[in-house]
Formats: structure tokens, sequence, C-alpha cells
């Protein structure tokens, strides 16, 4: 279940949009970036936080991993508070709660997994995959939902093959993680999700560990490679936060990015007529839809000033990156979506040694995705009107619960 814009109790502010046009970040943030771009808010469990609200902050937050780390283990969208005993100690393999010398040491391990090379050689199978699913929404249409029937079986199907979960496995899995990805608390349906999750990826990875023949995926190639310094738990956590980061922000820009050029038919029209370049296209809905409201729960790791406000040791700090993603300072019409533009300088996949370990499979899903799209479905248009449309902002990464379109 996802919460609807309009008929829920207040959405939180760092996951607000707005409900003039939810594609846009909240009116709010106008206001903080130029009045006060520092600001408490209260967590849902109850605990404060500061949502900082700029670009140049939030770029040195997320990029100083030393004052702020990134311990608070948080196990949904909606943080806990601080625990009476401090913080417990990372969940093995969740590298990005890591101390900064332990998550490079598995960064360098993973980096390859994500580098060019692999790419490169898995863009034939992104293409294949979004052909097929492309197909089945012909036989079954001339209507479909953009969500359910493309944005996400294309990058869910493609990241469950990259860690080499049998196929008979990986619908059970993607919905636990789906699960996991809607902030809305449901503390048991989530323990109990992650417990499957948990209790499925250990065994897998000592199937990998055990049969060389198990091992084809990404899971695989790390015993293969790196099997004496990692354990099985520390596996099974990577395979877990992977899975957890890995198909649904792109299922959310492939979604929203549809929407907005269905809403900007001049730059659909150019993108169909090869006029506007891809790439450019993709980094600017990157930029524009900022499917990930707010990366982390940092815990300042000592005094420090942001935009002019003091922030204690141990205070938990959020950066709102649809809010960056939209500050001024990034150009005066920052706020327009114009595919053509010279790119700018987003945070969409976060910055310095944290920053996304899959935004280069992210942009090529999306450069596959977003063309072909609009060139097998000329005629592609909304099946409802766009006031009815239901938007997930309790979800880790936003998205829309469903995206009705006929051709
Ligand atoms: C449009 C798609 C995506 C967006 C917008 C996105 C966004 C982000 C952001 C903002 C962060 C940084 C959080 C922070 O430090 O505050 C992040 C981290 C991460 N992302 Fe993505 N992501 C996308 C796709 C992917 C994919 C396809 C993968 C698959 C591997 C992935 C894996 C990760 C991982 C593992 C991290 C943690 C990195 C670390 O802490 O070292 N992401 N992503």
């Amino acid at each position: 279940m996802t919460v609807v814009i309009d008929d829920s109790p207040p959405v939180p502010l760092f996951v607000r949009r707005s409900s003039a046009c939810p594609l846009d970040p909240a009116e709010e943030f106008a206001r903080l970036r130029a009045e006060e771009p520092v600001v408490r808010v209260t967590l849902s469990t109850g605990a404060s936080a500061w949502l900082v609200t700029r670009y140049a902050d939030a770029r040195r937050v997320v990029a100083d991993q030393w004052r702020f780390s990134s311990r608070a283990v948080v196990d949904g969208p909606i943080p806990p508070p601080e625990p009476p005993g401090g913080f417990p100690p990372p969940r093995p393999g969740f590298f990005s709660t890591y101390a900064p010398r332990e998550h490079a040491r598995l960064r360098r391990m993973l980096n390859a997994e994500f580098g060019a090379r692999r790419l490169r050689a898995l863009r034939p199978r992104v293409e294949v995959v979004a052909d097929e699913r492309m197909a089945a929404m012909r036989r079954s249409g001339p209507g479909a939902d953009l969500i359910a029937d493309f944005a996400l079986p294309v990058p869910a199907r493609i990241f469950l093959e990259l860690l080499g979960i049998p196929e008979p496995d990986r619908e059970h899995l993607r919905r636990n993680a789906d699960v996991l990805l809607d902030f809305t608390p449901r503390p048991l349906e989530q323990a109990v999700a992650f417990a499957e999750l948990d209790t499925y990826l250990s065994a897998f990875v000592s199937r990998c560990r055990r049969d060389p023949g198990d091992g084809d995926g990404l899971v695989g190639r790390l015993i293969s490679s790196y099997g004496a310094d990692l354990s099985d738990d520390e596996l099974a956590g990577i395979a877990a936060q992977l899975l957890l980061a890995g198909y649904a922000t792109t299922t959310g820009t492939i979604g929203l990015g549809a929407l907005l050029l269905l809403r900007h038919p001049d730059q659909a029209a150019a993108l169909r007529d090869g006029s506007a370049d891809v790439d450019r296209a993709v980094e600017e809905m990157l930029r524009h839809l900022s499917v990930v409201s707010f990366g982390k729960v940092f815990t300042a790791e000592e005094d420090v000033t942001v935009g002019g406000q003091e922030i204690r040791a141990g205070e938990y700090v959020l950066c709102s990156l649809p809010s960056a993603n939209r500050d001024a300072v990034l150009g005066p019409d920052a706020d327009r979506f114009d595919i053509t533009r010279e790119p700018l300088p987003h945070l969409a996949f976060g910055h310095g040694a944290r920053y996304c370990l899959g935004a280069e499979l992210a942009r090529l899903e999306l450069r596959v995705c977003v063309p072909r799209l609009l060139n097998r479905f000329p005629g592609l248009r909304l099946d409802v009107p766009f006031e009815e449309l239901r938007f997930t902002p309790m979800n880790a990464a936003y998205s829309l619960e469903s995206l009705p379109v006929s051709w």
C-alpha cells in the first residue's frame, strides 16, 4: 500500500512533492532555500533531524563521509530514533552504512561489476528485455499499465539476472523487496519480508559457495574473486543491499520520465525524430525527477555548521535531493524541464565516495528504455486524467502506483 498525496495524512516534508504538480518538489522548498536553508524536521518516529535544502550544502553533506556518517541503520524510509545504547553495529554487507575505510574496501570489490566494460556487454540484454516487454504490451493492448508492464519488469529482470538469482525465485524475492521499499510503517509485514529475504539470500550464497555452477551472477563472481575476504553473512548482506537499491529507483525514473514526456510532447517529438540527444535527455530526467527524495539519514560525527546552522555531534541530517537539484545556483531556470540543455551538475545519484554504485547501469537502462518506448508507441498517451494518477512519496524511490496508457 502506498500513500496518496491528496487524501493521506500529511506527508513528511523530506519526501513531499508539489500538490499542484507531483512531478515537482513541494512548493515549500523554494522558500526554504531562500530563507531557511537548513530546517528542523520531525521523523515519523518522533526523532528530529536537520533537513538541508540547498545544492551546495547538500553536496557537501553527502560527500563528507567523515563528518556525516551513514551509521544510523535505517530499515525503512522512516528513520528510527537514536537507540538508548547507541547504534547497533552495521548489518554485515550493508556497506552504505559502513565506516569510510570498510566502505571503500567493499566498493573496490564491487566497482568493476558496474563499470564500463560490464555495462557494454549488458546493453544487448537490456535491449532484448525491453523489446520483449513492449511486444507483450502490444499483444495485450491497445492499453497497458506502464509501471507494471514495462518500468518495473525491465530493470527488475535485468538486476535479478545480474545477481544470478534463478528464474523461479525472482518474483517472490522481488515482492519481498517491494514491501521493504515502501516506507509506510507496517512493522510485521516488513519484518517477515526482511526475514524471508535474509533466509533466501543466505541459502543462495551457501549454494554459490558450494557449487560453482550456481555462481554465474555477481554473487558467484564475488566469491571467485574475493571469496576468502568475504563471509557468507557479508555476501548475503551485499546481495540484499544491492537488491533494495538496484531496480526500484530506475522503475520510478522510467515511469515518471515517460509521464513527464507525455506532458511535454514537443520534447518527446524531438526524441522520436532524433533531433534531441538521448544522453542529455536522460540526465535532465534524472535531475528534474530526483526519485530518491533524501539519500540517507546521516549522523553528524562532530559539531559542524551547514548553511549557517549549527549542527551538534550526534544529530541526524537529511538532504532533500529534489530541492537541491532545483536550486537556482544551477541556473536561473533550474525548475524548467529541458532535455536540450547542457546537463546541470545534479545530485540525483549523490556525490563523492558514496556516489550511487549503479548510476551507469541506471543510465544505460534509461537510455535504452526511453527512446525505444517512444518510437515503438508513436501514439502513446495517458489513459486517465493526470489528476487521477497516484504517486508514491512514501516509497524509497518516488514513482507511480500505476500509469495507465494507450496508443
Ligand atoms: C535512476 C536510478 C537511481 C537513482 C536515482 C539512484 C540514486 C542513488 C542515490 C541518491 C544514492 C546516494 C545516497 C546517499 O549517499 O545519500 C545511491 C546510492 C546507491 N545506489 Fe543508487 N540510484 C539509482 C540506481 C541504482 C542502481 C541501478 C543500483 C544498482 C546497483 C544502485 C545501487 C546503489 C548503491 C549500492 C548505493 C550505495 C552506495 C554507497 O553507499 O557506496 N542504484 N543511489
